[in-house]
């Protein structure tokens, strides 16, 4: 009887123009482009195994047994990739995150990267970085940005299989770094999957969805020539313009709470003081404070300052998902 097993290590991306709402649900084929910054110390390790043995999937997520709606959002996945092995073999999933969990910080990029590259490893399908990016899709939208490294683009196409993400710069490229600003919590009512479903309900959409190109456009450009300024102004539009839809979706989504507006204020007070930094938020109140890496610690020091702030988590550009160990199989 043999087993096949691999792991895969994925770093997590935080999104500069983000991605809300999908053209088609299933597919999730966005309604927009986005840009992305891999994260080398929000990191996911996964490890796959698929059996004849096992007569059913199993997933072991930071140490605990999953059910229910986690469980089968994980086996949907694997069954894309097993329909492409012809396998009928279960699998056992065993994920773990470097980072903190219950502090609101998403894991399904990293996750769903690290679990496409583990799972295709394991069953040997040989597949090259589009194509990982295309499947990794399937599971989480953001997930097919964290398979390439660096700065990473996903463009809206109307075709699913052209529908991955493409790195336009290395990962030392330029030495930027995300702080997360953990703010006190209860708990995220309407996750990302959820939300994108409801962009559609807003009247702002459509003309968020229109201007994409030109904030693409922007952020590229800002990126490739290492202009802090433009970044910062164009990263702080477009995440009030995703917010700004989901306030007014029908129903309404708000994920800030009152420290989530403290260390925006207190980023754009230090930019104006002359201090590179800028902030973006995803589904969740936490703020990734953005700068460059020569200003990590006084930033990290200044944002553990703020009242509610009850964790800085740091990140750096980080490289694509790679497999660990190659379909190793034991017999
Ligand atoms: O991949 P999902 O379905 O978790 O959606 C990600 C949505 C945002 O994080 C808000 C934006 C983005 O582009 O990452």
């Amino acid at each position: 009887m043999t087993e096949r097993i691999a792991s895969a290590r994925s770093c997590s991306n935080i999104a500069f123009i983000k991605y809300w709402g999908n053209r088609d649900n299933a597919l999730r084929l966005p309604s927009n482009g986005s840009i992305s910054m891999n994260l080398r110390g929000l990191e996911t390790v996964t490890t796959a195994c698929f059996s004849k043995r096992f007569s059913e999937d199993r997933f072991i997520l930071n140490h605990v047994e999953q059910s229910g709606e986690a469980l089968a959002r994980m086996s949907k996945h694997i069954d894309f990739i097993r329909e492409m092995a012809q396998s009928r073999e279960r699998v056992s999933v065993v994920s773990e995150n470097s980072f903190p969990t219950g502090v609101g910080i998403a894991s399904s990029a990293s996750g769903f990267a690290a679990l496409t590259v583990a799972a295709c490893s394991a069953l040997e399908l040989g597949l090259n970085e589009r194509e990982l990016s295309r499947i990794a899709r399937l599971g989480s939208g953001s997930a097919c940005r964290s398979i390439p490294g660096g700065f990473v683009e996903w463009p809206a196409t109307d075709n699913e299989h052209d529908s991955f993400a493409s790195p336009f710069a290395g990962p030392d490229h330029w030495a930027l770094v995300d702080l997360v600003a953990v703010v006190s919590e209860r708990h995220k009512a309407v996750g990302s999957t959820g939300g994108h479903a409801l962009a559609s309900t807003s009247a702002l959409q459509s003309a968020r969805v229109a201007d994409t190109p030109r904030r693409l456009m922007i952020c590229r450009e800002a990126i490739t020539n290492k202009d802090f300024l433009t970044l910062a102004n164009i990263i702080e539009e477009d995440t009030l313009m995703m917010h700004g839809v989901m306030m007014t979706s029908r129903p309404s989504l708000i994920y800030w709470n009152p420290p989530t507006m403290a260390v925006m204020s207190h980023v754009l007070e230090l930019r104006m003081s002359g201090i590179p930094v800028a902030f973006t938020i995803d589904a969740g109140p936490n703020v990734h404070v953005i700068s460059t890496q020569d200003y990590s610690d006084m930033l990290t020091q200044n944002l553990r300052g703020i009242n509610g702030v009850t964790d800085v988590l740091r990140a750096v550009p980080g490289d694509p998902t790679v497999a660990i160990t190659e379909h190793l199989a034991f017999s």
